[in-house]
């Protein structure tokens, strides 16, 4: 008799930000619970993420997430079969955290430990989407910490061929979102206010280009002109039309995020192209990539808005691969705040 191979399956743990989540990943594309509990509110309060109060926050929270990550999947702790955490890039003391309970919990059930990449989680939320998607494919990764494209050449394997010089995708939606008057986070904020009203053809915002690599993105220029102009209008005081204002913004972020991935995905031959990180949840961004697909022949890939923001189920999917690839982390594992794609 044929013997059945046995399930994998992964804790995840992510707390690179300021969100404290885990979850349980069957053989790194099912998600059996994905628990995230979000500290928006407390942040929204300053306007942004303050560092110290997110480590605190995820001290607090974490146990219980894990618990409850347990529970929710209908599973054991020692059902497990490895932990998987995410280790950098990210915030130092929140990260900290994270690593922490995973190394703790490790070692009580001596079970694996496999430190995670947190963009490389991103990107693998696509496979928890699609669970028939496999590489090689291109991905364009567009969060508040990150503006990547990337090649993902096979499982666990990523090159980066285009990063932002200067502020992520996610971050200038949140400066202009504050400097109109929407709070944080940004991002959702402008993403709302511009699909009810707002004409995205009101202001001519400039479409960055950056010397050297032609996937590389800048986003400060973008966001100095926007705040030029809320200056000008308010100095003439003449109050601006808030709504066209993120239009116009929107579009000029999502033109030069389709344009990079295109030609990234034509120019390297890549017939599939998949979007990652909280700006991938963007409705304009989504509409314009997958028109812009369908033009080319390119398959379109982007995961459910929930997969999209940081959660620890992308996370059980990329400790998966690395898992089966052997790759083991020490008890010497450690938070990376500058981790770099590709490195271990
Ligand atoms: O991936 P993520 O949760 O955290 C990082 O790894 O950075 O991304 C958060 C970022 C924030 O900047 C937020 O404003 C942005 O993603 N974001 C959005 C949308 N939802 C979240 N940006 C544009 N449109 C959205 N719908
Ligand atoms: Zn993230």
């Amino acid at each position: 008799m044929q013997q059945e191979e046995k399930d994998i399956l992964i804790l995840a743990i992510e707390s690179s930000c300021d969100e404290t989540a885990a979850s349980v990943v069957r053989n790194g594309r099912e998600i059996l619970s994905n628990v995230i509990a979000s500290q928006i509110d407390l942040h929204t309060l300053y306007g942004g993420v303050v560092p110290e109060i997110a480590s605190r926050k995820h001290i607090e929270k974490i146990n219980q997430v894990i618990g409850q990550a347990v529970s929710q999947a209908g599973v054991t702790l020692r059902d497990v079969d490895a932990i998987a955490v995410t280790y950098g890039p990210g915030l130092v003391g929140a990260l900290l955290v994270g690593v922490s309970a995973a190394k703790a919990l490790a070692f009580a059930l001596d079970k694996p430990l496999v430190g995670v990449h947190h963009i490389e989680g991103h990107i693998c939320a696509n496979y928890l989407q699609y669970p028939d998607l496999e590489p090689p494919f291109m991905s364009l990764v567009v969060s508040g910490g990150h503006s990547h494209l990337v090649i993902v050449r096979d499982y666990g394997e990523y090159e980066a061929i285009g990063r932002t010089r200067d502020d992520a995708a996610g971050e200038a939606f949140d400066k202009v979102a504050r400097a109109i008057g929407l709070g944080y986070p940004g991002g959702p904020k402008i993403d709302k206010l511009v699909a009810k009203e707002g004409n995205p053809d009101a202001i001519a915002f400039p479409r960055a280009s950056v010397g050297g690599s032609v996937y590389d993105f800048s986003f400060s220029g973008l966001k100095s002109a926007v705040l030029n102009y809320l200056n000008e209008y308010s100095m003439k005081g003449i109050e601006v039309n808030r709504a066209d204002v993120a239009a116009s913004f929107q579009k000029a972020v999502t033109d030069v995020l389709v344009a990079h991935g295109i030609q990234g995905a034509k120019d390297y031959g890549f017939h599939k192209l998949a979007l990652a990180g909280g700006v991938a949840s963007n409705t304009a961004l989504r509409k314009a990539m997958k028109e812009a697909c369908e033009r080319e022949g390119i398959e379109f890939y982007y995961p459910a808005p929930i997969l999209c923001t940081d959660n620890a189920a992308m996370i059980g999917s990329a400790g998966y691969y690395e898992f089966q690839k052997g790759v083991r982390s020490g008890w010497d594992l450690n938070a990376v705040p500058n981790l770099k794609l590709g490195e271990r």
